[in-house]
C-alpha cells in the first residue's frame, strides 16, 4: 500500500482531509484501516496519555519514541510528529536537529506552533528536507502568555495577524497549516488566502479538513471534552463494567 506523503496531502487542498492523532501502534493500525488521510503524533500525548495539565512538559524523549510506534502501525496514513515545547523555540539549530530526530523516528512530516514570527524556523526544516506542518489559532504552548485556550481571529487585529501568518507559513515552504479553534470566518478567509491546504479543530467547516485528538472521540479522556468534539462512542464505561466484570470473575472463582 502507497503511504501518503506531505505532498499528496498538499495536494487534496478544496478537498476533506480526515485526520487524527494517534500515541501507540495498534491506534494508529485501526485508525490506517479505518482509512484516515493524516495521523498526528501530538504533544497533546501528555494530557490525554501522560495526565498532565497541559502539553508544555512533553519532551523530545517522549515524541521520538510514540512516534516511533506510531510509523509502524501506520501503512497508508501520512504519519506527522509534533515539536514539544522548546525543542524549537530556541534556536534554528533546535529546531532542525529535533525536526531530524522525528523524522528518523519514523515521522514523515514534523508539525511545529506558531505564526510569521517562526517562518524562518519553517524554511530552514523544509530547506533541510523535512516537510512541514504549520499551526496558527490557539496555541497550547503558550497557554501562559495568552492566558487560556480561547479563540482566536476575534476581532480585525487578530485575523490580520492570522492571515499573514498562514501567508507566511505558505510561503517558508509548509505543506499545510492547522488552524486550532478559529474563529468560523476568520477560517474561511484563512483558506481561501492561501494555496495550502488548511486542517481545522474547533474551527468550522470552512477548512480543507478536519483534526481532533483520537482520546476525545473515543470517550477516553475525562478530564475536559471541549464543546466541538464529537464523541463517536463513549469507551470510558464500556472499559471500567469489563474490569468489573472481570473482577468479579476472578473474585468469584469464575475465571479461569
Ligand atoms: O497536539 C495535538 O494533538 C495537536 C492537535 C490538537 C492539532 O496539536
Amino acid at each position: 500500500m502507497k503511504r501518503l506523503t506531505a505532498p499528496d496531502i498538499a495536494q487534496m487542498k478544496g478537498g476533506k482531509i480526515a485526520s487524527l492523532t494517534a500515541y501507540d501502534f495498534f491506534t494508529a493500525k485501526y485508525l490506517d484501516t479505518a482509512g484516515i488521510d493524516l495521523i498526528l503524533v501530538g504533544d497533546s500525548i501528555n494530557m490525554v496519555i501522560y495526565g498532565q495539565e497541559t502539553t508544555l512538559s512533553a519532551t523530545m524523549e517522549i515524541m521520538t519514541a510514540h512516534t516511533k510506534a506510531v510509523s509502524l502501525g501506520a501503512q497508508r496514513a501520512l504519519v506527522v510528529g509534533d515539536l514539544p515545547f522548546m525543542s524549537y523555540q530556541a534556536s534554528n539549530e533546535d529546531a532542525i536537529r529535533n525536526a531530524g530526530r522525528l523524522m528518523l523516528a519514523g515521522a514523515g512530516a514534523v508539525k511545529l506552533e506558531g505564526g510569521e514570527e517562526v517562518a524562518e524556523k519553517v524554511r530552514l526544516i523544509v530547506d533541510a528536507g523535512m516537510p512541514v506542518l504549520g499551526h496558527i489559532g490557539m496555541q497550547p504552548q503558550s497557554v501562559h502568555r495568552v492566558g487560556g485556550y480561547m479563540t482566536m481571529g476575534k476581532t480585525a487585529q487578530s485575523r490580520d495577524y492570522l492571515i499573514r501568518s498562514a501567508k507566511a507559513l505558505e510561503n517558508a515552504g509548509a505543506f499545510g497549516i492547522v488552524l486550532e479553534k478559529v474563529d468560523t470566518e476568520a477560517a474561511r478567509e484563512i483558506t481561501n488566502a492561501i494555496s495550502i491546504p488548511t486542517i481545522g479543530i474547533g474551527s468550522g467547516k470552512g477548512c480543507d479538513g478536519q483534526i481532533l485528538v483520537v482520546n476525545d472521540i473515543l470517550g477516553l479522556y475525562d478530564t475536559f471534552t471541549p464543546p466541538f468534539v464529537k464523541k463517536y462512542t463513549d469507551l470510558k464505561p464500556i472499559i471500567i463494567d469489563a474490569v468489573r466484570e472481570f473482577i468479579s470473575d476472578v473474585k468469584e472463582g469464575r475465571y479461569p
